[in-house]
């Protein structure tokens, strides 16, 4: 690009911005509702809704209400939903077995979603962290997650929510190596369309304590996931992990957390132009969130704004607690 164009007086950059309509005609993106992909969170029991006390208006589910909680997204045009359950300390073991439950959680709502609402697209998140009771992503040898242990343990989960109806597996564990196991074990049982969405550039971040409480993990917890997660320092080596997968066969790749790591996104994007995606992640959400309950921001402006926010910088779609909202306030125009 050649700048500049043109000078002051003959070029007034505030013509364009006179009316709305100008406005709307020389808008360079545009945040649409097949855009955004909307994390749920499911609990046990009957008829539950559970509010999450640091992310108001966010609740866990119980599967039996699952199909009529997405309806209204469905109606709306939201292309996909990401399912993450909420597992109880008494639920929890050293190696995470729920995860390999077929009758999981994730498992039952998957079977239920794709019943009720076929043509929304069902994200499951491939980690330890919502099974184990020390609350690491996978599963802990000496103190220390064991890399091949883990991939492992997640190939056979991948397999398991596929068969349960997940169309998109979504690592989110930061092992080595994991999507090429997974792309392998998936192929191996003819699953061959089911997707995978890498969370390829995840950092070890201070923004995601609200979902640790969404999910039961916050208590849980020993120690950080600095040994697996990415240092929020680092921007060249999120090119690396980002290469690796999608030569170990990431359909798309995300990058986590959202606003802070913008730069991160456009990097990506850039480098590789492959579907894009970012975590808008519970901390961010609880940000805005706490801002508007004291007054201090508008919550239809700042939500509107951090989306389109991560279209400009080069996403496809970002997964946001803000989801439902977003679509309800761009179908009413
Ligand atoms: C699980 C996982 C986490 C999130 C998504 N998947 C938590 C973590 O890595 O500790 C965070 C999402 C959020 O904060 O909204 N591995």
């Amino acid at each position: 690009m050649i700048l500049p164009l043109g000078s002051f007086p003959t070029t007034r950059m505030r013509r364009n911005r006179r009316d709305a309509w100008t406005r709307a005609l020389v808008a360079e993106n545009a945040l649409t509702v097949s855009d955004l992909i909307w994390p749920v969170f499911l609990c046990d029991g009957r008829g539950q809704r559970m509010p999450v006390e640091s992310m108001p208006g966010v609740v866990r589910v119980s599967v039996d209400l699952i199909a009529e909680h997405v309806a209204e997204a469905a109606a709306l045009g939201i292309p996909a939903v990401a399912l993450f359950p909420y597992t109880p300390k008494e639920q929890r073991d050293a190696e995470g077995s729920r995860a390999l439950d077929p009758d999981n959680l994730v498992c039952r709502a998957a079977r239920a979603l794709k019943a009720a609402h076929p043509g929304v697209g069902v994200i499951g998140d491939v980690a330890l962290d919502t099974y184990t009771d020390h609350g690491h992503d996978g599963v802990l040898r000496d103190g220390y997650v064991d890399n091949e242990e883990t991939i492992a343990v997640l190939c056979r989960m991948a397999v398991l929510m596929a068969e349960a109806g997940v169309d998109i597996v979504a690592p989110s564990d930061m092992m080595d190596g994991r999507i090429g196991a997974i792309r392998r074990a998936l192929d191996e049982r003819g699953l061959i369309h089911t997707r995978i969405m890498s969370y390829a550039a995840k950092y070890a971040s201070g923004f995601y304590s609200p979902f640790r409480e969404a999910v039961g993990s916050l208590s849980a917890l020993v120690g950080d996931k600095k040994t697996y997660q990415m240092d929020p320092a680092n921007s060249d080596e999120a090119l690396r992990e980002v290469a690796l997968d999608i030569a170990e066969g990431a359909d798309m790749v995300m990058v986590k957390p959202g606003l802070p790591y913008l730069d991160i996104v456009h990097r990506v994007r850039t480098a590789f132009g492959v579907p894009t995606f970012a975590y808008q992640v519970s901390g961010e959400y609880a940000m805005i969130m706490a801002a508007v309950e004291r007054g201090w921001l508008d919550k239809d402006r700042a939500m509107m704004e951090a989306l389109i926010c991560f279209k400009r910088a080069g996403c496809q779609g970002v997964l946001t607690y803000f989801a439902l909202d977003a679509a309800r306030r761009l179908k009413a125009g």
